[in-house]
């Protein structure tokens, strides 16, 4: 188990993850995957997207994923002859000269050692493989959060505790430093372009886009210096809803941005 532990969710997160299926479609156009290709789906939640994966190649489609109530639930629904999944972080990833192609969907932010995480994933690339990335980027991924994220970090009954969060997402400025960590990795790195996303959602939506990935850091108690009183994370769930619904236009909708990073980096030898 990591400090990021995604098992609690992984009975609801192919529901919600709303965002992240949607920013999957635009990298797996990104990636044109081939129909016989080897691939791997590098921190693969609950597996639909793996699964969605082995519709458009008919070679072997194997995902991995540190949080092993997400591998569950994926070898539960998608685990076939052809579908493998495996409890491993990307860090500790062993495969060697096994891929053609790397799919890595809204997970890089989780990474705790990228530099680490990269060069395992050239060495499992075979030479002339390539590896796609989309994650939410920037400090400011989502304005809309960073909006609620105040009212939490200046409301009386969660501002002590809140001053103490530590981040543990790994976000960059902009597309060349993104590139810049992968070409140190040993890749060569012909796309790299962060772009605002937008679509509207009811505020009941967002929590649920909330609750599929920003919960796992702002609710865990790892990524606090201090001990989390209880009634902490309720009291949390209720500023940040609070927060939501007023950013409601007159149709009750809230144009949710997120900045994202795609990037597709190649194995040259
Ligand atoms: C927001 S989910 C994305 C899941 C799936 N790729 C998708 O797009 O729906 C982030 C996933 O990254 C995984 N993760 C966290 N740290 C990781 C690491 N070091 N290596 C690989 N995956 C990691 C989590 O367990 C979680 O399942």
């Amino acid at each position: 188990m990591n400090d990021f532990d995604f098992t609690g969710i992984a009975h609801r997160y192919e529901r919600d993850s709303l965002v992240q299926k949607a920013a999957a479609e635009v990298l797996i156009s990104l990636l044109e995957i081939g129909p016989r290709e080897d691939v791997l789906d590098l921190g693969c939640g609950t597996g639909h997207l793996t699964g969605r994966i082995a519709e458009i190649t008919s070679g072997r489609v194997t995902g991995i994923d540190p949080a092993p109530g997400m591998v569950a639930e994926a070898r539960s629904k998608y685990g076939s002859d052809r579908i493998g999944f495996e409890i491993s972080a990307a860090e500790d990833l062993q495969a060697c000269d096994e891929f053609d192609c790397i799919f890595c969907n809204s997970a890089l932010q989780w990474f705790s050692n990228p530099e680490r995480a990269l060069t395992a994933c050239r060495r499992a690339l075979r030479p002339g493989g390539r590896i796609g990335v989309q994650a939410p980027a920037r400090h400011d991924y989502c304005p809309n959060f960073l909006k609620g994220i105040d009212a939490v970090a200046s409301h009386p009954d969660t501002a002590a505790t809140f001053s103490q969060f530590r981040s543990p997402w790994f976000f960059l400025k902009t597309g060349d430093a993104y590139a810049d960590v992968f070409r140190r990795a040993g890749f060569a790195v012909p796309f790299a372009r962060i772009e605002a996303t937008s679509a509207r959602y009811s505020p009941d939506q967002m929590l649920k886009v909330f609750e599929s990935g920003a919960a796992a850091g702002y609710m865990n108690a790892n990524c606090y210096g201090c001990s989390v009183p209880d009634g902490y994370v309720e009291s949390f769930r209720r500023i940040l809803a609070d927060a939501f619904h007023a950013q409601a236009g007159a149709d009750g909708k809230v144009d949710l941005v997120f900045h994202r990073i795609y990037l597709v980096a190649l194995r040259s030898i």
